[in-house]
C-alpha cells in the first residue's frame, strides 16, 4: 500500500477508537498520527514538532511498527511516552514514565516564571533558581535554555524522575548551568549555603487530593506517576510544607511561584497570609488562579 493510502488508514482507524485526552489540548488525530509515524521512521518528536514537517517514507518494517504503536495508544498509552518526546514552551524534552508529562496548562506557570527572570535579570547577574517537584525537568529546563545568566538547583523526591531531568540536562546540553538531586521539598538544601541566596522558587506541585486521584483518567492513573498528582487528603500537603519552608531560602529580591488546581486559589492565599511571612501576594489569571506568586520582601 502507498504511503498516503496507510496514513488514511490508520486516521480512519484513530478517529473511530481514539479519545484524545482533555488535559493535552495539543494532541489531535492528525498530530498524534504524525508523530507516532516519525516515532516509527526512528526520528522521535513530540507532537508539537510534527505538524509542519512532510512525513518520510517508511519501510516495511517500519509500517509494521507503525501499527504497533498506534496499537498500544489505542490501548490507552500515553503518546508522549510512545514517541519520548514532549515540548514544552516551544522547548523539545525526552520524556518517559519515570515523570510526569508535561502539560500545556504549566506553561502558564512557565510563562510568568519567565516574566520573574526578565525583570530580576535587570536588577541582577546570575539569578539561582530552585525548581522544586522538578519531574522531567521542564520548567528549570526553559529557564536557564532562555537565559544565560541564569543557574538551577532541580529536585524530585522521586529518584526515576531525577534520572530523567539529569538526562534532560545533557539532551539540552545545559550540564553547566542545572544540577538536580532527589530532596523531599528543600531538605537536600538545609545549608547556610542556600539560606536566602534563591532568587527564584519554581514549583509545579501535586495538589491533587488523594480521593481524586484514584478515580483519574485511567490513561493517566495507569501510566503516570501517581506521586506527581497526589497532594494528599484535600490536596494542599505539599503546598503548604512549600509556604512554610520556601522563605528561609528566598533572597531580598526573591519570589515563591506554584502552580495550583483551579479553585484552589481563594485557600491557598489565605493560607499564605497567615503564614504572615509574605509581603506580596499575586495571583494569575484574576478568573481562575491557576499561579500564585509571593514574596517576603517589598524590595522587586
Ligand atoms: C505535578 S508533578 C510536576 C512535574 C514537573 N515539574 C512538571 O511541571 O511537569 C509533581 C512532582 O512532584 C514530585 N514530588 C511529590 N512529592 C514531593 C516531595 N515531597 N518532594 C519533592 N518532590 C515531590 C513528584 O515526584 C512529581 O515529579
Amino acid at each position: 500500500m502507498k504511503m498516503e493510502g496507510i496514513y488514511n488508514k490508520l486516521k480512519t482507524q484513530l478517529e473511530k477508537r481514539l479519545t484524545i485526552p482533555e488535559d493535552k489540548p495539543e494532541e489531535t488525530i492528525e498530530s498524534s498520527l504524525k508523530a507516532l509515524w516519525f516515532r516509527a521512521a526512528g526520528i522521535p518528536k513530540s507532537v508539537e514538532f510534527v505538524n509542519e514537517l512532510p512525513l518520510p517514507e517508511l519501510s516495511e518494517h517500519q509500517i509494521s511498527l507503525l501499527n504497533q504503536l498506534v496499537e498500544q495508544r489505542l490501548n490507552g498509552l500515553p503518546l508522549a511516552y510512545i514517541t519520548g518526546r514532549q515540548s514544552f514552551m516551544g522547548v523539545e524534552l525526552l520524556s518517559d514514565k519515570r515523570a510526569l508529562i508535561p502539560r500545556k496548562e504549566t506553561e502558564i506557570l512557565g510563562g510568568i516564571a519567565i516574566e520573574f527572570c526578565q525583570r530580576l535579570s535587570q536588577s541582577k547577574q546570575n539569578i539561582t533558581i530552585f525548581d522544586v517537584c522538578c519531574g522531567s525537568g521542564n520548567l528549570g529546563l526553559v529557564l536557564a535554555h532562555s537565559f544565560p545568566d541564569i543557574f538551577v538547583f532541580a529536585s524530585d523526591i522521586s529518584p526515576e524522575a531525577v534520572e530523567l531531568t539529569r538526562e534532560n540536562i545533557t539532551f539540552l546540553n545545559l550540564n553547566n548551568r542545572i544540577n538536580v538531586c532527589q530532596s523531599d521539598l528543600f531538605s537536600a538544601f538545609e545549608s547556610k549555603d542556600y539560606y536566602e541566596k534563591i532568587d527564584l522558587i519554581v514549583c509545579n506541585p501535586p495538589y491533587i487530593s488523594s480521593s481524586k486521584v484514584a478515580k483519574m483518567d485511567p490513561e493517566i492513573s495507569e501510566n503516570e506517576p501517581a506521586m506527581a498528582f497526589d497532594g494528599g487528603m484535600i490536596g494542599f500537603k505539599i503546598i503548604q510544607k512549600i509556604i512554610k519552608e520556601a522563605p528561609k531560602f528566598l533572597s531580598p529580591h526573591g519570589w515563591l511561584i506554584f502552580e495550583i488546581g483551579a479553585g484552589q486559589g481563594p485557600f491557598i492565599i489565605q493560607l499564605i497570609e497567615k503564614s504572615q511571612n509574605y509581603k506580596r501576594i499575586g495571583a494569575f489569571p484574576d478568573d481562575n488562579i491557576r499561579v500564585i506568586f509571593a514574596s517576603c520582601s517589598n524590595l522587586m
